[in-house]
């Protein structure tokens, strides 16, 4: 595997004059947008990159962009890849792997989630805290790749406090209302039943979606600082439940684009 990910990120770095990313982006569903926002330098299709899964989703479209974002060198995965298309895990943490051995410092990652807090609206930001993970597996089982972090890594702070505080300064300074919570990954690529949402909030969490959690083992394990986001796309709470449609998810998503792509951009730009 190590040499899989040496291989990809060898052959990155000849298509793209030895780029060197200083931070990582993912974006999720319906939140492509912030790539407008990008002085872009090179863009490589997935399906160009040696080992490199290939998306099958069409609302995602596959693509490693790299360039400058708030005059910082960022690399952004515009799509990415879900354990509920079939890959297995170690192909879903690939490309991330691969921004690692890239050079990138810290990681930041948006996805679009349903509300199980009763507070949260449509189209609400919700910096993610805390993670449960509920995926039947994960990107670590099997043997540890020690060149990249250690056998058991803590996962006491997923999430970078500091990046936490620094958006949540965004927000105020910008006027943003941001929600912040706990997010639990389910395998999907089913909605969830009245009783399962339920249930997840009363284990504990905010919001649930079927990405991101992989994404943040599989960065914690290396040692990156994580910053995530979600976009608040449906609420999953009783008396508000109604039947989920993609469009709708996307619609959801397209109208908070413009809050996300100003707080991880004002947050990049307040990275040293
Ligand atoms: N459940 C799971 N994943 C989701 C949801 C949801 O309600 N909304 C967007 N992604």
């Amino acid at each position: 595997m190590i040499q899989y990910l040496q291989e990809a990120a060898a052959f990155i770095r000849q298509q793209t004059d030895q780029f060197t990313p200083d931070f990582g982006i993912v974006l999720g569903t319906g939140l492509g947008a912030l790539v407008q926002d990008i002085k872009v330098a090179h863009s490589l299709d997935y399906a160009d990159i040696p080992h490199f899964p290939v998306s099958t989703v069409e609302s995602h479209s596959g693509k490693l962009i790299f360039g400058e974002l708030g005059g910082r060198r960022v690399v952004v995965m515009q799509g990415r890849f879900h354990y509920y298309e079939g890959y297995t895990m170690e192909q879903v943490v690939f490309p991330i792997r691969v921004m690692k051995l890239l050079g990138i410092q810290k990681l930041f990652v948006s996805n679009a989630a349903g509300g199980l807090n009763e507070e949260f609206n449509t189209s609400d930001l919700m910096v993610i805290t805390d993670h449960i993970n509920l995926q039947p597996t994960n990107p670590l089982i099997g043997k540890n790749i020690d060149e990249l972090g250690p056998r058991f890594p803590d996962m006491s702070e997923p999430y970078d406090q500091h990046l936490v505080q620094q958006a949540l300064d965004v927000s105020q300074q910008h006027n943003l209302q941001v929600r912040t919570g706990v997010y639990v990954s389910v395998p999907g690529p089913m909605l969830e039943t009245k009783a399962e949402y339920r249930y997840l909030s009363t284990i504990g969490a905010d919001a649930v979606g079927m990405s991101t959690v992989p994404e943040v083992i599989a960065a914690v394990h290396m040692g990156l600082p994580v910053f995530a986001v979600s976009v608040i796309t449906d609420l999953c709470v009783p008396g508000k439940i109604k039947k989920v449609v993609l469009l709708d998810i996307l619609e959801a998503a397209a109208k908070a684009e413009p809050n996300m792509t100003l707080l991880i951009t004002e947050l990049i730009k307040r990275q040293a």
